[in-house]
């Protein structure tokens, strides 16, 4: 009995901090979640490690299994950070390879919600190898975020961002924006473009903007990574507008209904958005609750007058009020990027 009990909490909670750095070293983007896997010896010294390294290659367990060569896993526990997949992908179940390669027990961290790849945690118990859930859950869900918000509620992640002076505002009396933060958030803007599938605005920014919505490097080169152009609303975008110039095709999606337009987006494969305004259009996701991460950037500038950065929410009464947590603030040359999260919506 005292090996099932071996390696102790304290030698499976390292083990998992340290499955979480090897799974980062995976591409935050694709198909696929960063994985990463550690494979322990009962007196809890490390056997193995592995990561997965994108669609297409070898899962993490796998991969650590691969780094044991002629060693046997008999005994071994595995710490993962997600639930080992019990599906016939590109690559074989990693229920199934622990299985045979002898592993007496699987400690993970965040279930698997997928439709098809779910069930290992139960294949390996009906195997007879013991099976804990949830160590370092919160770490190991902060970590697949945007490949689990898809997954679990079948639409793109959502990111909203603003620029707006400190008080508020994102737009001056006569609708002009450009511009309000300086040149280092503008740049983060495009970095965090490229790290999207597509980028989405309203008609009203399109006419009154004329943006080129590419993601671009500090000389204005073009990054390797361009998110689609989408334009929601009903009037036609114009013959010459810059949009129509985008490496990326534009995708025009008529109506005001934000979850029919991140279900449309879905359809095309897009597995995360963009959304950069204006007010109108920013405000409704705000409003129909389909907000994973806001992206706040705030000068400090004081513009005053009508055009907030989000019109009508809603909120009659101070009791409605969006309230938010801030997940991170960073300071870019003057500005500041604030990064806040509605944990009532917005939790995968
Ligand atoms: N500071 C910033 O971060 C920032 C970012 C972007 C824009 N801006 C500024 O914002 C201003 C434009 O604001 P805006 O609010 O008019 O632009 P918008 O939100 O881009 O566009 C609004 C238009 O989109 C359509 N639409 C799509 N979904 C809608 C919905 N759910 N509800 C209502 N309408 C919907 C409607 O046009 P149709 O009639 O065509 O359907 C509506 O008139 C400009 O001054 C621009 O410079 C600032």
């Amino acid at each position: 009995m005292t090996d099932h009990l071996a390696p102790d909490a304290v030698v499976l909670e390292t083990a998992m901090r340290r499955a979480l750095e090897l799974a980062a070293r995976g591409p935050a983007r694709g198909d696929n979640p960063q994985v990463g896997c550690v494979l322990l010896r009962p007196d809890g010294s490390t056997a193995a490690e592995g990561w997965h390294r994108g669609a297409g290659t070898p899962h993490a367990e796998i991969d650590a299994l691969a780094q044991l060569g002629e060693g046997d896993a008999t005994g071994l526990t595995a710490v993962v950070t997600l639930e080992p997949c019990d599906h016939t992908g590109r690559t074989g179940p990693c229920s199934t390879a622990l299985i045979a390669a002898g592993v007496a027990r699987v400690v993970y961290a965040v279930d698997d919600p997928g439709e098809q790849s779910s069930g290992g945690g139960a294949r390996l118990l009906e195997a007879g190898v013991a099976v804990e859930r949830g160590l370092l859950v919160d770490e190991a869900t902060e970590l697949v975020r945007r490949w689990l918000v898809p997954a679990r509620r079948h639409r793109p992640f959502v990111t909203v961002k603003w620029a707006s002076s400190l008080d508020g505002r994102a737009a001056a009396a006569d609708g002009t924006s450009r511009w309000i933060t300086g040149a280092a958030a503008r740049q983060h803007v495009h970095e965090v473009r490229a790290d999207h599938d597509a980028i989405l605005v309203g008609t009203g920014t399109v006419l009154a903007d004329d943006p080129s919505l590419t993601a671009r490097g500090d000389g204005g080169e073009l990054l390797a990574d361009q998110p689609v152009p989408v334009v929601v609303g009903d009037r036609p975008v114009p013959a010459g507008a810059r949009l129509r110039s985008h490496p990326r095709e534009l995708v025009q999606l008529g109506g005001h209904d934000p979850e029919a337009a991140l279900d449309a987006l879905w359809r095309l494969g897009v597995r995360s958005v963009l959304v950069e305004g204006g007010p109108t259009v920013a405000s409704a996701f705000v409003r129909d609750g389909l907000v994973d991460d806001y992206l706040v950037y705030l000068a400090p500038t004081l513009i005053g007058g009508a055009l907030t950065a989000l019109d009508d929410l809603g909120v009659a009464t101070i009791d409605d009020q969006r309230r938010l947590r801030v997940a991170d603030v960073t300071l870019l040359g003057t500005d500041l990027l604030v990064v806040a999260r509605d944990d009532t919506r917005s939790t995968p």
